[in-house]
């Protein structure tokens, strides 16, 4: 059977192929690029955000098996990396996607409101709750760490602070800061764990651990809101939140969930990091969260002996990040674990930095500006 492989049913093929990252087809993305056909053969360029992308391999057997689907014999992928002016380009016409998606969400999210009777005292108009939402275009850069040392640095302060562990790819919070106990439950009330002066609420503590992601995805708003109106906090300072990094619906969900939260972007210093956080950055944006600032996290490792600043993950990302969204680098976090005693001391949690130490201190200086810009 003759199969005549045109550019049109070629393109219709890779519309099908979605790129893991920046959630949209290739097509679409125009990443698929300089397509030739010889008879059966297809030859093709693929565009990829860098060398060392994620997904690569995964990404072209994708189109190759696309292509075979439709027909072609033996398909050639030639890869490419885009230029950081395309990269720019891209991230615009992403973020003018997101605008449209959040426009609709925002209209659902009104319609869900009004149709709820009561409205937690610490979601009300009158609460003097700051929510500050620690997000990331994706996990691994630090999200964490960053929001337990700013919430331990905020209580350090004198603050009143509470911590909500809501990222469902991995619920961490309660492991960094060396919590066992679990929140206890009275007259149907929860009353959080406390550590180091600040009440904490992981989700993790009311999902079974082997729980799929994708049924923890929906859950997570259902379950916001009750450890919104069932979980005694009493008074707050602030809030901080460890959402689930990257720009999915989930992300979308909670943004629409805490409209008053304002936003802090942990990226590391790699250009592609910065690039993956603008994307969540930018819907902050649409979502009318103002965007606090900044913090790059693992922006050098310090040798302790000769104190030469080595940029092991590259530099300028936090900066180039914060320049992209019009707004500012509040810290720079080196890399290094804390050093507080062995698990099993008292008072042992493997990621809190002591207060005293330099990292500590740059979490303090962070906590004081923080507070500074949410007056
Ligand atoms: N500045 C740092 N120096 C050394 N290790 C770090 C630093 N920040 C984070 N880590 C470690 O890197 C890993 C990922 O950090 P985590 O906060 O869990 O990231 P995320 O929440 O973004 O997935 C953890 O093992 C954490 O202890
Ligand atoms: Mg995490």
């Amino acid at each position: 059977m003759l199969i005549l492989l045109t550019v049109e049913r070629i393109l219709e093929a890779l519309r099908q192929v979605e790129e893991p990252e920046l959630k949209n087809n290739l097509v679409t993305l125009n990443l698929a690029r300089n397509i030739r056909i010889f008879g059966d053969k297809i030859v093709l360029t693929l565009m990829f955000l860098s060398e060392d992308a994620p997904h690569k391999e995964e990404l072209i057997q994708q189109v190759i098996t696309a292509l075979k689907n439709i027909g072609a014999a033996t398909v050639e992928v030639e890869t490419e990396v885009l230029s950081s002016r395309e990269q720019t380009a891209l991230s615009e016409r992403i973020r003018e996607e997101h605008q449209e998606k959040i426009r609709t969400k925002r209209s659902e999210g009104r319609a869900a409101l009004s149709s709820e009777q009561n409205t937690p005292p610490l979601l009300s108009k009158e609460s003097k709750t700051r929510f500050i939402s620690i997000a990331s275009g994706k996990g691994g850069v630090g999200k964490s760490t960053v929001t337990v040392n700013l919430a331990i640095a905020l209580a350090r302060e004198g603050a009143k602070v509470g911590v909500i562990d809501a990222d469902i790819y991995g619920f961490s919070v309660p492991d960094m800061m060396g919590v066992e106990e679990r929140p206890r439950v009275v007259d149907k009330r929860i009353y959080p764990v406390e550590r180091f002066g600040i009440k904490m609420i992981s989700m993790g503590f009311f999902v079974e651990e082997n729980a799929p992601v994708i049924w923890r995805g929906p859950m997570l708003g259902k379950m916001l809101r009750n450890f919104f109106q069932e979980v005694d906090w009493g008074t707050l300072d602030y809030m901080v939140l460890d959402l689930p990094p990257g720009t999915g619906d989930v992300a979308l969900d909670v943004h629409q969930m805490l409209p008053q939260s304002k936003e802090l972007l942990v990226t590391t210093p790699h250009a592609t990091a910065a690039f993956v956080a603008a994307r969540a950055g930018a819907m902050a944006l649409h979502t009318d969260h103002e965007i606090l600032g900044v913090v790059e996290n693992m922006a050098w490792y310090e040798c302790s002996s000769c104190k030469k600043k080595d940029y092991i993950f590259g530099r300028g990302g936090g900066e180039k990040l914060a320049a992209e969204l019009d707004t500012d680098l509040l810290a720079q976090i080196p890399l290094g674990a804390p050093d507080n005693g062995d698990p099993g001391d008292p008072g042992y949690s493997p990621s809190v930095y002591a207060a005293d130490t330099p990292t500590g201190q740059r979490y303090r200086d962070l906590a004081r500006d923080v507070m500074k810009r949410t007056l």
